[in-house]
């Protein structure tokens, strides 16, 4: 049988590069399909992993590039058992009125479409195994609000996370799951931000107080691609330290009101039935 086999993509940095150690934790064979040759290598050899891990040169927004790096894949390792779409860059930023339309597609060249190129050929390629399979996009918490990441990154992502249901639909009875991660915050070179950097968002606009690393979000793909999931499929699991469960945060207004500090009762609105109100504590400062 042999031991299981992944290809990640964007294996050779941040959160790629994290859910490729955990697969070679868990005994897989596996493949780094990354642009930046110079990290991957780096990367590879800390991994110190020998044969079980090698690298393929390719730009996954390319078609015939992501089919060669499926194709090596099987011819070194025998099959496909997981594919790991982690490839990403920021891509364009900036004013909607000022976006060049180039740069506008080669961010969904590479955010999007590499996604829909995985998803066709890794489909194709678990399918005539016949032996079932799993996937794990990257989406992003960008997807799901305006104010949580940059225009067309975001609109990208919110297509891979479309395309994740969509592919989870179509591939079910080959028994081929399809799921992604949305990650929020993570300290990556992608954002270049340290959890340090970090600090004023922790424990206000991200819920948990400590910073996101690669390894949690890798831990959540090596699930999502094990049999501890195998019922899971067509879904997006945020991985944000409560951002987006957070909202808005109207709550914090209210919470921060001095002249609610330190009370508790219960508000019946218009209903003509009392409300009720009572000091609890003294809360000296602004209460969490
Ligand atoms: N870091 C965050 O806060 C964050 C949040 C939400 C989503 N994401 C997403 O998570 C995924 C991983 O990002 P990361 O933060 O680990 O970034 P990273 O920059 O550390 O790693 C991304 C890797 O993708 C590779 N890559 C980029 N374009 C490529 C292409 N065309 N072909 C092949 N490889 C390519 C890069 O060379 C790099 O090794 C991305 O899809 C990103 O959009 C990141």
């Amino acid at each position: 049988m042999g031991n299981e086999v992944a290809l990640v993509t964007g294996g050779a940095s941040g959160m790629g590069r994290a859910s490729v150690a955990r697969f070679l934790d868990r005994g897989f064979d596996v493949v780094v399909a990354d642009l930046n040759r110079e990290v991957a290598e780096r990367t590879l050899a800390e991994f110190d992993a020998g044969d079980r891990v090698r690298f393929a040169h390719t730009d996954v927004s390319d078609e015939e590039q992501f089919e060669a790096a499926i194709a090596q894949t099987v011819e070194s390792f025998g099959k496909l058992d997981v594919l790991v779409n982690a490839a990403g860059v920021g891509g364009a930023f900036g004013p909607l009125t000022e976006l060049e339309v180039d740069d506008w597609d080669y961010t969904f060249d590479v955010v999007l479409r590499s996604v829909f190129l995985g998803v066709k050929h890794a489909g194709r390629v678990m399918r005539a195994q016949g032996t079932g399979g799993a996937i794990v996009n990257f989406g992003s918490v960008g997807a799901f609000a305006a104010g949580a990441g940059v225009q067309a990154y975001s609109v990208a992502k919110a297509g891979v996370q479309h395309l994740t249901k969509i592919a989870a639909f179509e591939y079910a009875a080959d028994r081929i799951r399809v799921n992604a991660v949305a990650p929020g915050i993570i300290t990556t070179p992608l954002i270049g931000l340290t959890a340090e950097d970090l600090k004023p968002v922790l424990g206000t606009v991200q819920p948990l107080p400590y910073a996101g690393e690669p390894d949690f979000v890798a831990g959540v793909v090596s699930f999502l691609a094990s049999d501890d999931a195998k019922f899971i499929t067509g879904e997006v699991i945020t991985v944000d330290g409560g951002m987006i469960a957070a909202g808005p945060q109207l709550g914090n207004l209210v919470n921060n009101n001095p002249a609610l500090n330190g009370l508790v009762g219960v508000n019946r609105g218009s209903t003509g039935q009392k409300s009720k109100v009572h000091r609890t504590v003294e809360v000296a400062g602004t209460p969490r």
